[in-house]
């Protein structure tokens, strides 16, 4: 949940820093610090608040000087936001510093012991206990930093990705990782370290991805070396060639990372099916599926796994698997599923979804459908994350780097994904007729100049959010492949402009919600001319009745809805299963919209991180 930056080489360590945590600022973003080492002292500023307050103080605080440095943006676990509690953390003697990411579940144990051995703390976190602990153990044991880290490691409970140094050691950082990412940038004579590889991809293409349990000692002009945290195995560095490029990460015109994602959508579309649908041969190509083709037909189900955003886009997955390949499918908040003692057999499938591929539930999900032998395939949109690298195979969503808190390209790319391994099983199964399998090829090629138009709603969607801004409550309401995008919908409302929202589907609103409706209640209903249309307009008409203010989406043409609701956004027809691809781009620029004219931080909600790496 935090983004941790680190540097060593020949250039000025800061702005690499700054401007790495300017680009990780999306994993947390309330406190942010800094230490560069010049070779004789630490240099240490940080705050709560933004990195660029950080940068504001920084600069006046202390000298910029050192072409050693680390840096840290927080989203607080242990202690409230505050300048204490920010990182990088000292040891007592001022010897070491660390930046840490993740959580060390004993912290307070091992805190209890230290005091006992006259160690102090200035702060409440369990980053401060590590660095002191690692302390003790390089004074008992007498050793170098790197094995006293590793024998600090050993002694703790719980996740880490952390990066230290000591003020003995000028030309040395020792990294860690166990369940938060750390990606190491390979330079010439020099390394990058970061949470991902977006602070290093202009100076270097060359990464190391550590796994988990794999420790690393980073010196200038010698070879990292790499060893594992529990038995002093060496590993040998795997070094990957990134793909990313930096225009990718940048916001390129537009006023949030949350617009341009929206607007990426038709291209990230393209690209996930882009060299996997051959629709004029009738092929559709998917490595991880063509090679376990077996496993998918012989399933008795599948098992979805996910959270937030991407456990909605398996809810649409669920309609798909079901309608079109006829496989039974549960879908379950992988938080839940955990720690429920599931009933999972070898017959089944589990697909786990997760745009950041390192969300923490969903990693624990993974581990234990595996460890009751199911099959387990990754939709991940971050190549080389965690959950990629756990799975037995996978698909990745090529939707790009999505740096906005809220989902929304990853959300129709993961879609995009789904359906075409429902239409490839379906085919494999014969459930499919070759005609009705080539329509669908067709239909989906369309995809993208569909959501182009629909993304042309975008001014009548801005003027619709001018009337609603200062709404306290909004219902969303769909049936079928619309009723998780009305959850979607809702979801993206009140994360980033903290209005109350609900998603239903459109007849639960009888049982229960439809006591709230009134003059001042707006309510969001898909009701696009394909399945349920009829029963959607009686739903409308009962809320008209209770004089709620109805905002339609619909088919272009419709006008049964256009005479009953107060707003009507139109998107153009598709297949009923595609309908989500659709529906939801007005619903995510409502949102974005709405949150803008509240004056709210779209790209960085409150409380909220990109990357959700702690249960
Ligand atoms: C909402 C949002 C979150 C994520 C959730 C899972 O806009 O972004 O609900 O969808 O935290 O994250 P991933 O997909 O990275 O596993």
């Amino acid at each position: 949940m935090c983004g941790i930056v680190g540097y060593i080489g020949h250039r000025d360590a800061y702005p690499v820093i700054i401007k790495g945590l300017q680009r990780l600022e999306y994993r947390g973003y309330d406190s942010a610090g800094v230490a560069l080492y010049d070779g004789a002292d630490i240099n240490l500023s940080k705050t709560k608040g933004k990195v660029e307050d950080l940068n504001n103080k920084a600069k006046t605080e202390i000298s910029l000087k050192g072409k050693l440095g680390i840096g840290h943006t927080r989203w607080a676990t242990h202690g409230i936001p505050n300048d204490v509690n920010s990182h990088p953390h000292y040891s007592n003697s001022g010897n070491l510093v660390i930046i840490h990411n993740g959580i060390i579940e004993n912290y307070d144990s091992i805190k209890k012991e230290l005091i006992k051995r006259g160690y102090t703390f200035s702060s409440d976190t369990d980053t401060e206990v590590l660095i002191n602990l690692i302390e003790e153990v390089k004074k008992q044991e007498d050793v170098k930093l790197g094995k006293a880290v590793q024998i600090a490691l050993n002694q703790v409970v719980g996740a880490y990705a952390i990066v230290v140094f000591d003020k003995n050691k000028p030309d040395e950082l020792v990294v860690a990782k166990l369940g938060s990412p750390l990606a190491i940038g390979v330079g010439e004579e020099e390394f990058f370290i970061a949470s991902d590889a977006s602070p290093f991809i202009e100076f270097t293409n060359n990464a190391i991805y550590l796994e988990d349990e794999e420790m690393a000692i980073i010196r200038v002009g010698k070879e990292i070396k790499l060893r594992k945290i529990k038995n002093d195995a060496v590993a040998y560095p795997k070094i990957q060639e990134l793909q990313m490029n930096i225009e990718e990460i940048e916001k390129g015109g537009y006023d949030h990372f949350m617009l341009k994602e929206i607007y990426e959508q038709p291209r990230a579309i393209l690209d996930t099916y882009r060299g996997r649908l051959r629709a004029s041969q009738g092929i559709i190509k998917m490595a991880g599926v063509d090679q376990n083709i077996e496993k998918f037909l012989n399933a008795n189900r599948i098992i979805i796994v996910a959270c937030g955003t991407s456990w909605h886009a398996g809810l649409v997955a669920e309609y798909i698997f079901e309608d079109l390949a006829r496989i039974p499918v549960e879908v379950e908040y992988a938080s839940e599923f955990r720690y429920r003692n599931p009933v999972i057999t070898d017959k089944d499938i589990v697909i786990a979804i997760s745009q950041s591929g390192e969300t923490a539930d969903t990693l624990a999900a993974i581990k234990l459908a595996k460890e009751k032998g199911a099959f387990v395939f990754g939709v991940c949109n971050v190549v080389g994350s965690s959950i990629a690298r756990e799975t037995n195979a996978g698909a990745y969503t090529h939707a790009g780097p999505e740096i906005g808190v809220a989902s929304t390209k990853a959300f129709t790319t993961q879609i995009t994904v789904l359906t075409l391994l429902a239409l490839k099983l379906a085919k494999e199964k014969g459930v499919f007729s070759e005609s009705r399998f080539h329509e669908y090829l067709a239909e989906l090629e369309n995809i993208p100049a569909k959501v182009e138009r629909a993304l042309q709603t975008n001014v009548l969607v801005e003027t619709i959010a001018e009337v609603y801004k200062d709404s306290t409550n909004c219902l969303y309401l769909g049936r079928g492949y619309n009723f998780p995008v009305a959850l979607e919908g809702a979801l993206k409302l009140k994360e980033i402009s903290y209005i109350h929202a609900e998603g239903y589907p459109a007849a639960e609103m009888k049982h229960g919600p439809i006591a709230l409706i009134d003059e001042h209640m707006p309510v969001v209903v898909i009701a696009t001319n394909r399945g349920h249309y009829d029963k959607v307009v009686s739903n409308i008409q009962e809320i008209k009745s209770r004089k709620g203010k109805i905002i339609a989406v619909v088919t272009e043409g419709d006008e049964t809805v256009r005479d009953l609701a107060d707003h009507v956004i139109e998107v153009p027809d598709t297949f009923e299963s595609l309908m989500p691809l659709l529906t939801t781009i007005p619903l995510q620029l409502l949102s974005y919209h709405i949150a803008v004219m509240r004056g709210c931080n779209v790209d960085q909600p409150r409380n909220l991180a990109k990357s959700v790496t702690v249960e």
